[in-house]
This record gives C-alpha cells, sequence and structure tokens, in this order.
C-alpha cells in the first residue's frame, strides 16, 4: 500500500524541496498549489525522473469549498487508503509598517496561514485519526517566533498557526499523530527573491540565507519513525537568528 503525503504549496520553493525529499523517503507525494500549474508539473516530473510517485492536486487553501470538493474527490479514487504525513506549508507575504498596512494584506496574510491550516487540517487529520497513525507539520517563521517590523500580518498569522500546532499536538497524541512546526529564517526562494541578500546577511549569526533542501531535511526527520515522541514543538531553522 502507497503512503501518502500531502504538501500544499509545493510547486515551489520550500515546498517543492519538501514533496522532492518525501518521495525519497518512500511517500507517493500529492503535490498542491493555488495557480502555478506549470511550476507544479516540473516538480512532478522532477520527482518522477528521480522514481518516485507524485500527484497534482490545486486548490486555494484559504477556499474550504474547493479544499473539501478536491479532498473528498481524492479519497473517492483512494478508497481504503488515507493521507499520512501532512505538511501545511502555503504561504505569502505582504510585508508593511502597520501604520500603513492595507486592510487586504492584514487579512490575505492571516486567511491564507490559519484558513490553510484549519481548512486542510480539518479534512486530513480523521484518516490519520482512524488509522492511529500521522504526521502534521506547518511551516511557520522565526517571524512568528520573535516578530519582525513590517510582518505585523505575517508574524500574526505564524505565531496563530504555532498556537494551533501546541493545542493540536494535545488533542492527537494519544492516537500516534504527531504535530509540530517548523521555523525557518531567510530561505532562498521567490519569497525572498526581492530582499537585499547582502545586507540582511549582517543579522543572520550563520552569515548565508538557508536552503529549502535544508528545511525539507527537518521536515523529513519529524515525518519519520524515530521522531515519533516529538510533539507539539516549535524547531528553528534559521541559522541562529531568533
Ligand atoms: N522563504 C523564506 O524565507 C521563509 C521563511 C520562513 C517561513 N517561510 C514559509 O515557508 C512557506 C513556503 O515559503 P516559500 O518561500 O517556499 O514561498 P514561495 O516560494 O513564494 O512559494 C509559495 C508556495 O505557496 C503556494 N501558495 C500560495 N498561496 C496559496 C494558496 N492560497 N493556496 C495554495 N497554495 C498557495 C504557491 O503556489 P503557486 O505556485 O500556485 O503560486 C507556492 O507553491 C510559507 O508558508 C512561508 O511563509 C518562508
Amino acid at each position: 500500500m502507497n503512503k501518502y503525503a500531502l504538501i500544499t504549496g509545493a510547486s515551489r520553493g520550500i515546498g517543492r524541496a519538501i514533496a522532492e525529499r518525501l518521495s525519497q523517503d518512500g511517500y507517493t507525494v500529492i503535490i498542491n498549489y493555488k495557480n502555478n500549474k506549470q511550476a507544479a508539473l516540473q516538480c512532478q516530473q522532477a520527482i518522477e525522473a528521480a522514481g518516485g510517485q507524485a500527484e497534482l492536486l490545486p486548490f486555494d487553501v484559504t477556499d474550504g469549498a474547493a479544499i473539501e470538493a478536491a479532498l473528498t474527490a481524492w479519497d473517492a479514487t483512494h478508497e481504503g487508503e488515507h493521507i499520512s504525513v501532512l505538511v501545511n506549508n502555503a504561504g505569502i507575504r505582504r510585508d508593511g509598517l502597520m501604520v500603513f498596512m492595507d486592510e487586504n494584506d492584514w487579512h490575505e496574510v492571516l486567511r491564507t496561514t490559519t484558513e490553510g491550516f484549519y481548512y486542510t487540517t480539518h479534512h486530513v487529520l480523521s484518516g490519520m485519526l482512524r488509522a492511529r497513525q500521522g504526521r502534521i507539520v506547518n511551516i511557520t517563521s522565526i517571524s512568528g517566533v520573535s516578530g519582525l517590523p513590517g510582518q505585523a500580518n505575517y508574524s500574526a498569522a505564524k505565531a496563530a498557526l504555532i498556537g494551533a500546532t501546541k493545542a493540536l499536538s494535545k488533542e492527537v497524541a494519544a492516537r500516534k499523530v504527531t504535530v509540530n512546526a517548523v521555523a525557518p529564517g531567510f530561505i532562498a526562494t521567490d519569497m525572498t527573491a526581492d530582499l537585499d541578500e547582502a545586507e540582511l546577511k549582517k543579522t543572520i549569526p550563520a552569515g548565508r540565507f538557508g536552503k529549502p533542501e535544508e528545511v525539507a531535511a527537518l521536515v523529513s526527520f519529524l515525518c519519520s519513525d524515530e521522531a515519533a515522541y516529538i510533539t507539539g514543538q516549535v524547531i528553528a531553522i534559521a541559522g541562529g537568528m531568533g
């Protein structure tokens, strides 16, 4: 029987690296994305070229009805199987100082992270509880741990995700489902492409941005059997920041 891992926002960046890594770990990967089908197909092709298996499952993580429809259709075509790993990775940033922050930038950032967590987890969790086995990894941020100026919306969203991680971990631990959060610092992806890397590097003790593959390696460990006793934790991967 296949082991399935659903990664939201897996068409690019950290999500794609996690998808490739979990494929190497033996999972059939379900690649979620919102708009960028071409990037999602490239991720799928890279996984298949390396001998792995991957499926595409597009939906907007803020659209509860679309998620329910997509995951119900997935359940129908995978009878007797369930998703045993969920990585809530999809996220956006719309930075700005609070005094100038647009209402939409507040709501969109909060919705993508918090509703993304709610809708996807709410559907996938029941299969994990029935199977008495599962791994949920939420991609938060060092910004949600320490707060960063210009990111009141993003820090609030990522801090909310940490609260949800801790609460849910206590609800489901007895059913052998672990729930952890990974908090990256600056990682080189499209999301950080517009930042002044040379200047920001000076604020990072390790003196460099992290790589998506480094985050993926941590997620891989948290999804492994060896991590069965780690739950409700926030693990920073930030080159010493925070
Ligand atoms: N990069 C960093 O420095 C950093 C640091 C800390 C935390 N993080 C967090 O790590 C996660 C991944 O970041 P990244 O840097 O890899 O971002 P990225 O390169 O911008 O990629 C974002 C991914 O999320 C998807 N996505 C965005 N909104 C979505 C929605 N509403 N529904 C479904 N998918 C959606 C995108 O899909 P499309 O391709 O279809 O647009 C894409 O696959 C985010 O949660 C981010 O907050 C990143």
